[in-house]
């Protein structure tokens, strides 16, 4: 797996010293936005955080686009209760255009479906990650695409991660949450050392903001001893019986209660990463340079 995530890594970083993107800057005008959210333990709320995040930027009329980016066991349908008939493994083996598969919901925004039981997951071929790069690059007339991946690191989460603007990384109070999110983020530090992403942490099913503010403090000043990375905090979300009922609804919560505990959480945390800039310059081509130059 490491020999793969240093190959990925290699690839993209050739592909950035080869230059810049070519198209003259058009995909840049658009300044769409690349949000990953990952983590090191499964199951933090990941999934509920970025479908949740999806419809409070469409609230706000931005165009959205939510990616289920992880092609094992994906699960944004699941949350939304639709059962798309292809998905991005149709795209990455070339049976199907991104726009094919990408998805208008209910709820304001677009979403585009990952694969269930793709063991491969960790080892797509050159050609299945060209299929991906060039269909992505489609994506490009968005505000915000919303990159909801698997957890731990696979090389393609890596990949993915590698090409987003800002990278957050969901954690809960639990100890074994929190050595997990100090993993993910320690392999993140090492292994995109020449292109770190700016990297914050969301703090998951607390019961208070200071709690949530502690489980940072924490994680950040570890970081910033170990791995001399700045990391930033950028928000938390308090356990709410909400999050699971709006699960066996598939309705997400959002939508059915506003005002819970759980959605004024969410909204603040798109509130503040709407005040943090991001390199304007950038944005889509810089995911498009790095994943679609000659492959
Ligand atoms: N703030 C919260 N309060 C209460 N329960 C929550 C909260 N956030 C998530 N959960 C519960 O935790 C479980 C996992 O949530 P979710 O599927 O979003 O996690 P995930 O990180 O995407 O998981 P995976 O790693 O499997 O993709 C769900 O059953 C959900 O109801
Ligand atoms: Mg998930």
């Amino acid at each position: 797996m490491e020999d793969q995530a240093s190959e990925l890594k290699a690839m993209m970083q050739n592909r950035l010293e080869k230059g810049a993107y070519q198209s003259g800057g058009k995909l840049n005008a658009n300044k769409t936005r690349i949000i990953a959210i990952t983590s090191g333990k499964g199951g933090v709320g990941k999934t509920n955080i970025a479908v949740n995040m999806a419809i409070s930027y469409a609230q706000a009329g931005k165009k959205v686009i939510l990616i289920d980016g992880d092609l094992g066991m994906a699960n944004v349908n699941v949350l939304l209760g639709v059962s798309p008939k292809a998905n991005l493994l149709d795209v990455v083996n070339n049976r199907r255009r991104m726009s094919d598969i990408v998805t208008e919901t209910e709820y304001g925004f677009q979403f585009v479906p990952g694969a269930n039981g793709f063991s491969r997951i960790a080892n797509l071929t050159e050609k299945e990650m060209k299929n991906f790069a060039k269909e992505f690059s489609t994506l490009s007339n968005a505000d915000i695409i919303i990159i909801d991946t698997g957890a731990g690191i696979a090389t393609n989460v890596l990949g993915l991660l590698t090409a987003a603007d800002d990278v957050y990384v969901v954690t809960t109070p639990e100890p074994t949450s929190i050595t997990d999110a100090y993993s993910v983020i320690k392999i993140i530090a090492t292994e995109m050392l020449e292109n770190r992403p700016n990297l914050k942490l969301i703090v998951n099913k607390v019961h208070s903001s200071s709690e949530g503010k502690r489980v940072a403090e924490r994680i950040i000043t570890i970081v910033a001893q170990f791995l001399n990375y700045q990391i930033d905090y950028l928000g938390f979300v308090y356990e709410d019986t909400t999050v699971p009922s709006s699960v066996l609804r598939q309705k997400p919560f959002l939508i059915t209660k506003p005002d819970a505990k759980c959605s004024i959480c969410i909204k603040h945390i798109v509130g503040r990463i709407e005040k943090t800039p991001f390199d304007s310059q950038e944005g889509f081509g810089r995911f498009f340079r790095k994943f679609n130059r000659k492959w």
